[in-house]
């Protein structure tokens, strides 16, 4: 509860001088799925957000922090309004974080709007959402910032004359698929088709769409499916197929070679590329250090992915809020505490973009190896501080 936020009045006339020694609890809802086939993302989100706690209890300014976690279960954007609803009017929450899927962040803009609050969004991907609410910073990526410098890549460097796109058929999939065609077509590619292939909540059978992609004979193939256990479905179906002798790359963002999602991969999957800002891999001081941290709290099995380390910047953001406010979280503070905030992070240096309240972060050209048994990503390229090129170029609902 923020007494000062409550009675900023009552405080004034008494003359009470508030100074770092009054230690608040800032209450923190955090909407993640914590059930079914995406609590892998609820897992990796909150291990990287305790992480940054247990490491820089400091950086919170003296400040308590509470989290009150509910779990978002679908993609479907009801129960993630429902939960906000809930959080905002009972818990009386002063910020919301989590949101993997987009349609939970945007079904719940018109609440933080409504009371205020503001919304650190750590995955959720649209490009536009930041547009739904002057109350709303993201510190994970836009579908921008993979997929159109991969299709310039793939014209420019890769040689493919032709693709075709697959896409997961909601918000970021459609986002992902205009972000790969207006890059690739820019660099003078043709998308032959765009072919839907079923929704966020469920692993289809991609064996009938990746058949018509091979029938097409496109020289790239780029795919978005939200990570998990699609990316693996999409690759063991390439491989099935026989689609890599077809003489067709598979190519796309990140999310379709998710760090912990590699090892599940078949031989295939070496010598794909995919456009990211984050691989546990990345060979960085402050990731080397980042990952032997997780390591060891975690287990030496487990790994940081592009969710995990959007966690632990999310939690290093808001602590940044926290501190900026002196403990006395709300919506405006927040946002002009976290514009231009910038951090060393594990994927390299990020910013919150004052102008879109995005953030501003490196895409590197990734590529798929097999070395020693073990699929990893090696680094080929990188785009330094790339803006959310939708809103850079005014394109649609980034208007
Ligand atoms: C999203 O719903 O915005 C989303 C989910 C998973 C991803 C990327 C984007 O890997």
């Amino acid at each position: 509860m923020n007494y000062r936020k409550l009675f900023p009045g009552i405080i004034a006339m008494l003359g009470l001088a508030w100074s770092g020694a009054n230690a608040e609890t800032v209450k923190i809802g955090v909407v993640l799925p914590y059930s079914g086939g995406a609590a892998q993302f609820g897992e990796q989100i909150d291990r990287g957000m305790n992480l940054f706690v247990s490491q820089h209890k400091e950086a919170f300014g003296g400040h308590e922090i509470e989290l009150i976690k509910r779990d978002s279960k679908r993609p479907g954007g009801d129960i993630a309004k429902n939960a906000v609803q809930e959080l905002i009017t009972r818990e009386k929450v002063d910020l919301l974080t989590g949101f993997v899927f987009s349609p939970n962040a945007m079904a719940s803009a018109p609440l933080i709007n409504q009371a205020k609050v503001p919304m650190v969004i750590m995955n959720a991907g649209t490009a536009w959402i930041p547009k739904l609410s002057p109350y709303i910073a993201r510190v994970s990526f836009t579908m921008w910032h993979a997929g159109y410098p991969m299709g310039g890549y793939a014209s420019e460097s890769l040689g493919c004359k032709t693709a075709v796109v697959g896409f997961t058929n909601y918000p970021p999939g459609k986002d992902s698929r205009n972000a790969f065609t207006t890059g690739f077509e820019k660099a003078g590619g043709k998308v032959l088709e765009a072919i839907p292939m079923g929704g966020p909540r469920q692993v289809p059978d991609f064996t009938p769409f990746f058949q018509r992609v091979k029938n097409a004979k496109p020289d790239c193939f780029y795919v978005f499916v939200p990570a998990g256990n699609h990316a693996v479905a999409v690759v063991k179906t390439y491989a099935n197929l026989g689609m890599r002798a077809a003489g067709i790359r598979l190519i796309g963002p990140g999310d379709i070679t998710q760090d912990t999602k590699l090892q599940d991969m078949p031989k295939e999957a070496a010598g794909m590329i995919t456009v990211h800002h984050y691989s546990a891999d990345y060979k960085t001081p402050v990731n080397l250090a980042f990952v032997k941290a997780w390591k060891a709290a975690y287990g030496a099995d487990t790994t940081p992915d592009f969710m995990g380390v959007a966690g632990y910047d999310g939690m290093a953001a808001i602590a940044h809020a926290i501190k900026a406010q002196n403990g006395a979280v709300s919506a405006d503070g927040t946002i002009k505490a976290l514009s231009g905030w910038s951090y060393d992070s594990p994927r390299g240096k990020i910013t919150i973009d004052p102008e879109t309240r995005d953030i501003i972060q490196d895409s590197n050209v990734h590529k798929v190896v097999l070395k020693d048994g073990r699929m990893m990503i090696e680094v080929i390229g990188t785009i330094p501080q790339v803006k959310d090129p939708c809103k850079a170029n005014g394109i649609g609902k980034c208007k």
